[in-house]
């Protein structure tokens, strides 16, 4: 598929308004963007048996949930709010169908909750966790995250699969926790991994496979299963905004895997996905002001750099600080000027605020048109992982977060966190 443009974020007027209405910096979400990626996920699901969640941590607002309810796209949880979040936007509770799944490393707050009163299907990802829904007096179904040794996310710190990955219980166990699980009087339902896509389709299409042949040999023994989930993963292009995504190859990966699945088993199995990232990831862009550009002087240490200081921080979006992940940096009303070699930096008090970075940590240097003080400069796809993780360290209030319609209309879902909500959650 090809993605269609991010129009509000081309539109250098459009946001000289917004900012003006709504200050800088802001989340713009273009809703066109992000429903051609619904409808992309789902157009690779539309087949007998196969069903697609959305991993809601990637962007949880109520605006985006319900975007996915409408497509008929379910949820994957990771916590008891994120399911009252689910809950909220309109999904059912309880598991017949398991709209909502509740995958977790650990029960915490009201995550046990969620199990017991919304009825949620708990997707165990260690043993122990079924001797706590047992003490709960939990007897439902239950889903098994295993760990089947190998995978890795869009980068290494990504470690969902192999020895040294927290996530799941190791495939050899699997059945000695299904025992346990039976004899506490809980069925196994599904059996799902999340191993990671990497950065490369190719790489997708083999772990997929090779991920349901490793289901197929421990399927037999799951007597109650109704459903398998091959988890996330679809890579997003964050460098070339007019890649052909080859996603349309994935609907045969899927039906074949639900085919063969469902054949070792002896009966029709649900196949799951549950994407995050692909569907949103291009449909938000962090649109900030540039507020000083500034030069250091090459010395002993190191060569001189020149910097756009912006009012977009970590607090914003950590995926570059924190990964080194790269975002494409556009400055709308900069067209034609001079291109030169440019670090972006936020105005947290860390040294690590840093906008462009490479995958081990060291600032990068972006060739951009020469950014002026007063520039309007876009960060591209933030919409996966931007506003999801976004905090108020340094008590920085988060960045409203606003929706533009096809229409040409913009409203705002998430507004500005103050100094009043900030102050909300201290006692005493
Ligand atoms: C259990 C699980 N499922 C799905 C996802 C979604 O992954 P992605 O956003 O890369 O598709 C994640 C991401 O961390 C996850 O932990």
């Amino acid at each position: 598929m090809k993605t269609p443009d991010h129009k509000p974020a081309a539109n250098a007027e459009l946001l000289e308004e917004l900012a003006a209405k709504y200050g800088t910096p802001f989340w713009i979400w273009d809703a066109e963007v992000l429903r051609a990626r619904i409808e992309a996920v789902v157009s690779t699901t539309n087949a007998t048996g196969v069903q697609a969640r959305y991993a809601m941590k990637a962007s949880p607002a109520t605006r985006i949930l319900k975007e996915m309810r409408s497509a008929g796209v379910w949820i994957d949880a990771v916590s008891g709010n994120e399911v009252l979040r689910a809950r909220r936007a309109g999904y059912a509770e309880g598991n017949n169908p398991p709209e909502i799944c509740l995958t977790a490393d650990v029960f915490r707050d009201n995550a046990m909750d969620a199990v017991l009163t919304e009825g949620v299907l708990p997707n165990v990802g260690s043993p122990g966790m079924v001797a706590d829904l047992e003490k709960a007096g939990y007897t439902g179904p239950i889903s098994l995250r295993v760990n089947p040794g190998f995978g890795h996310g869009h980068v290494n710190e990504c470690d969902t699969g192999g020895p040294s990955s927290k996530h799941g219980v190791w495939i050899t166990e699997a059945n000695r926790v299904r025992e346990a699980a039976e004899t506490a009087g809980m069925r196994v339902v599904m059996l799902h991994a999340h191993i990671g896509s990497g950065p490369q389709f190719e790489e997708l299409y083999e772990n997929l496979t090779h991920l349901a042949n490793e289901f197929a040999e421990i399927v037999p023994t799951f007597q109650d299963l109704e459903g398998v989930s091959l988890g996330g993963g679809i890579p997003h292009d964050y460098r070339n905004a007019d890649a052909d995504i080859p996603v349309e190859r994935l609907r045969e990966v899927f039906e074949s895997a639900q085919k063969k699945l469902s054949e070792v088993a002896g009966r029709e199995l649900r196949l799951e996905i549950e994407p995050g990232r692909f569907y949103v990831a291009p449909a938000a862009c962090l649109v900030t002001r540039v507020t000083d550009v500034k030069d250091t002087q090459s010395n002993a240490k190191g060569e001189g750099v020149r910097f756009a200081m912006v009012d977009a921080g970590f607090v914003d979006l950590v995926r570059p600080a924190m990964y080194g992940s790269y975002h494409r940096i556009t400055l709308p009303a900069a067209e034609g000027r001079e291109e030169s070699p440019v670090v972006v930096a936020g105005p947290l008090c860390e040294s690590g605020d840093v906008f462009t970075r490479d995958d081990s940590e060291m600032l990068q240097p972006r060739e951009l048109p020469t950014p002026q003080t007063g520039d309007l400069m876009v960060m591209h796809d933030g919409g996966a992982y931007g506003y999801a993780m976004a905090s108020n360290y340094n008590s920085v209030g988060r960045a409203p977060q606003l929706w533009w319609e096809l229409d040409g209309t913009v409203v705002p879902f998430t507004r500005r966190e103050t100094i009043e909500d900030i102050l909300k959650l201290e006692e005493g």
